[in-house]
C-alpha cells in the first residue's frame, strides 16, 4: 500500500528521533517505533547539563548507565557503583531532560539477591529519581526479578551479551560466538521478552546473531557493538564525544574530540591568568 502524503506526515511526526511531539517519551512510544520499523538512538548521561544537551538534540532515550563507574566516578569497572550514586545521578538526568525517556541502571548488588530486593531498588529509582524505566543485566538468570518489577508497574530494559557487572567471571570479550552460546543468547532474549521487558540491550555480540535476535523478538533490541541490524543503537556518551581518555572500544564511533577541546580551553584560560590577560576590563566591575 502506498502511503498518502498526509499519512506520511503523521507517521514521521510520531518518530522517536526527529518527531514533533514534545511530551516525555514512554515505553509505548518505543513499542510503536518497533512496529514502524524505525531505528533510534540512545546515549548515556550522568549529569543534568549533558542530559539537557542530548534532550535538546532530540535523543529519545537517555540511559543513566552504571558505566558512570568508569566514565564519571573514576572507578575501574561498573562493579562498585552503589544505589545512592545511581539515584543521585539519575535524578540529575531526569531534571535535565524534558522529552527523553530516562532509564536508570540497577547496579551490581542491587538485584542479584532476588525479586524483592530488585523491586525495592527499582522502586527507589522511580520514586526518588523519577526515571521512566530501569535496566538490569541477565536474561534467564534475572527472570524472576524482571517479572516482579514489570508486574509492579515499572518498565524493565534487559541487558544481554557482554554484561559488564560480570567482568570478574566473563572478562570483556565478544559473546555468543559458539553455537551453544548463540542459542543461550536467543533463549535469554526470549525469556526477557516473556518476562515483560520492553527492550533488550545486546552488547558485544556478532552482528548476524544480533540480527537474528532482532528478527525473533517483538520488543526492540538496542545494540552496542552488535552490528547495524538492531532496532536502536546506544553509545556511552564520553566515548561518542571523545572525552574518554586512553583506548576506546572498536565498536565506538567518535563524533567529536572533547578531550582535546576541553584541554585546549583549560590551557588557554591558564595562559591568560598566568599572563594577566584574564580578567580584562569587560570582565571587571567598578
Ligand atoms: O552502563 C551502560 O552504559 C550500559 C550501556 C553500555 C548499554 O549498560
Amino acid at each position: 500500500m502506498t502511503l498518502q502524503p498526509a499519512q506520511k506526515a503523521t507517521d514521521s511526526s510520531k518518530a522517536l528521533y526527529g518527531g514533533k511531539q514534545s511530551r516525555r517519551i514512554t515505553v509505548h512510544d518505543i513499542a510503536a517505533a518497533k512496529e514502524r520499523g524505525e531505528k533510534w538512538p540512545m546515549l548515556t548521561a550522568y549529569d543534568a547539563m549533558t542530559a539537557s544537551v542530548f534532550d535538546e538534540a532530540g535523543i529519545p532515550a537517555v540511559l543513566v548507565g552504571d558505566s558512570m563507574g568508569n566514565c564519571h566516578l573514576g572507578y575501574e569497572t561498573t562493579v562498585p557503583v552503589t544505589m545512592d550514586e545511581m539515584t543521585l545521578l539519575s535524578a540529575a538526568v531526569v531534571r535535565g531532560t524534558k522529552r527523553a525517556l530516562v532509564v536508570g541502571d540497577l547496579p551490581f548488588g542491587a538485584y542479584q539477591e532476588g525479586p524483592v530486593q530488585a523491586l525495592r531498588n527499582a522502586t527507589r529509582l522511580v520514586k526518588e529519581a523519577g526515571v521512566g524505566a530501569v535496566k538490569l543485566e541477565g536474561g534467564e538468570r534475572s527472570l524472576a526479578q524482571t517479572e516482579l518489577i514489570v508486574q509492579s508497574g515499572i518498565p524493565v530494559m534487559s541487558h544481554l551479551g557482554l554484561t559488564p557487572q560480570s567482568v570478574n567471571t566473563m572478562g570483556y570479550r565478544v559473546q555468543g560466538r559458539s553455537d551453544e552460546a548463540a542459542h543461550k543468547l536467543i533463549r535469554d532474549a526470549k525469556a526477557a521478552q516473556d518476562a515483560g521487558a520492553f527492550a533488550v540491550v545486546l552488547e558485544l555480540v556478532p552482528a548476524e546473531l544480533a540480527a537474528e535476535v532482532t528478527r525473533s523478538l517483538h520488543i526492540p533490541t538496542i545494540g552496542i557493538g552488535a552490528g547495524p541490524d538492531t532496532d536502536a543503537q546506544v553509545l556511552v556518551w564520553t566515548d561518542m564525544a571523545g572525552l574518554t581518555g586512553g583506548k576506546v572500544p572498536r565498536f565506538t564511533k567518535q563524533y567529536a574530540n572533547l578531550r582535546q577541546t576541553l584541554g585546549d580551553a583549560a590551557k588557554a584560560f591558564a595562559d591568560d591568568v598566568a599572563g594577566g590577560a584574564f580578567p580584562a576590563e569587560e570582565h571587571s566591575f567598578h
